[in-house]
């Protein structure tokens, strides 16, 4: 048996998801119309002999319950989210869970960063691991050199694929092979993060003896410390012959602003046409809207056959979209409501917002901006005839004038 864990952090993490964070968990922000953790939930499915997935994080239970029970009876594999009472870190989290982890004895276990959008070669990586025959192997993509520093950076064998040389984001370049947040590892993994925090004990311990300070003291008995698996793990065991690296060709792309969650909808929406084409809307229908290239709609949103829509555009339960209306590279979330002949680009329209007949919502598209899309947050009112460009307006404001390059508190 194989195991899949998934880190999906809390509410002190993806502060720069903001404002739309502050409605719902980012995991299960919705990306091609799907919540994100999904699309590496749905990757799982096809890891062979897959027992269990595990979602940790320490976000309260109740955030997630829905979800995990709609998606394991849909992929009929059990889904559970073990709730952290801390961030105890990427590998301190998974330690933490090792008795529940490790119940059905799996052979491997595969640990995923919830905040990634890539095409997820499981299968592909758990076989190469096989041959590498170490405790971990990593995913890693080529990136330009000027972007390498915002991840982990590695050098690896090039005839081996060995993990030579890990620095987690580095202040001078090291490398344009980055760590892309997707693992595979044997059991020992639980060992050698067991060894780093006795290490760490060890090491505190000492300093307190030589203080002449107790070896009872609270520290002492103190559960497991805040482990990175990045810094504490990856760097110390490079170059000992235990990690390896697997390269992919296909897309990555990390996930921390909205503008990224816009971009990586549209990449999930063009992967679905060769994984889950019927989750698209065809544009074939005469009596449908018109659609351009990938466009995802709720089966309860409802669309006027006059408006024009794609690409890249997915549109979430019960909105409701009017006459003559044009949406272009956008996520339109629930209960949203754009009325006549209103224009909406490189946007996205939160949960219960309502757009005004000849209103333009737009940006400019640089998902790496700032103000590169526009956000509405929850509940934002734009009036008739209101123009709203590279601006973020936070839940439930009202737009009676136009604005650009704001940020409407
Ligand atoms: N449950 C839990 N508890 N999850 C956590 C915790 C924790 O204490 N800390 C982080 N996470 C989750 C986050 O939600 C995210 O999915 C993942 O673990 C990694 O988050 P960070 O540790 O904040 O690292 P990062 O995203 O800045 O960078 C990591 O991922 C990059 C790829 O996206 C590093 O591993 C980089 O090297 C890597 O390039």
């Amino acid at each position: 048996k194989v195991v899949a864990v998934i880190m999906v952090g809390g509410p002190t993490k993806g502060t720069r998801f903001r404002p739309l964070s502050l409605n719902i968990p980012k995991p299960l922000f919705p990306l091609a119309g799907q919540p994100m953790v999904h699309h590496p939930i749905s990757a799982c499915k096809r890891i062979p002999n897959l027992g269990q997935i595990f979602l940790i994080g320490f976000y309260d239970e109740r955030e997630f319950a829905l979800y995990v029970s709609s998606i394991s009876n849909e992929l009929k594999v059990p889904v559970r989210y073990l709730r952290e009472d801390k961030p105890h870190g990427s590998a301190g989290g998974l330690y933490n869970f090792r008795d529940l982890i490790m119940e059905d004895s799996p052979s491997h276990i595969f640990l995923l960063n919830c905040d990634v959008c890539c095409s997820f070669p499981l299968p592909e990586m758990l076989e190469a691991h096989r041959k590498f025959g170490g405790m971990g192997t990593l995913l890693v993509i080529k990136v330009s050199a000027e972007s390498a520093n915002q991840f982990g950076e590695l050098v690896a064998d090039p005839v081996t694929n060995e993990l030579l040389h890990y620095t987690e984001k580095p202040e001078t370049f090291v490398s344009d092979r980055i760590n892309c947040g997707v693992y595979i590892f044997t059991p020992d993994i639980f060992n050698a993060i067991e060894g780093v925090s006795t290490q760490w004990k060890d090491r505190a311990d000492l300093r307190r003896l030589s203080s002449f300070e107790s070896l009872h003291s609270a520290t002492r008995n103190a559960p497991t410390h805040f482990v990175r698996l990045d810094q504490d793990i990856l760097s110390p065991l490079a170059g000992k012959k235990q990690l390896y690296t697997y390269e992919t060709l296909d897309f990555w792309e990390q996930i921390k602003t909205p503008g990224m969650s816009l971009k990586c909808s549209g990449l999930y929406l063009s992967q679905f046409r060769f994984t889950t084409p019927h989750l698209l809307v065809s544009g074939d229908g005469t009596k449908s809207a018109s659609i351009i290239g990938d466009v995802y709609v709720h089966p309860s949103a409802k669309i006027h056959p006059s408006a024009k829509i794609g690409p890249n555009v997915s549109i979430s339960a019960n909105a409701r979209i009017g006459a003559g209306v044009r949406l272009i590279s956008c996520i339109i979330l629930d209960n949203v409501e754009i009325k006549d002949n209103a224009v909406v680009i490189h946007a996205i329209v939160g949960w219960k917002s309502s757009i005004g007949r000849w209103s333009r919502v737009q940006a400019s598209g640089n998902y790496n901006s700032k103000l590169g899309i526009t956000i509405l947050g929850e509940a934002v009112t734009v009036e008739d005839e209101v123009v709203v460009i590279n601006s973020v307006v936070l839940p439930h404001k009202t737009l009676n004038v136009s604005v650009q390059e704001e940020i409407i508190l």
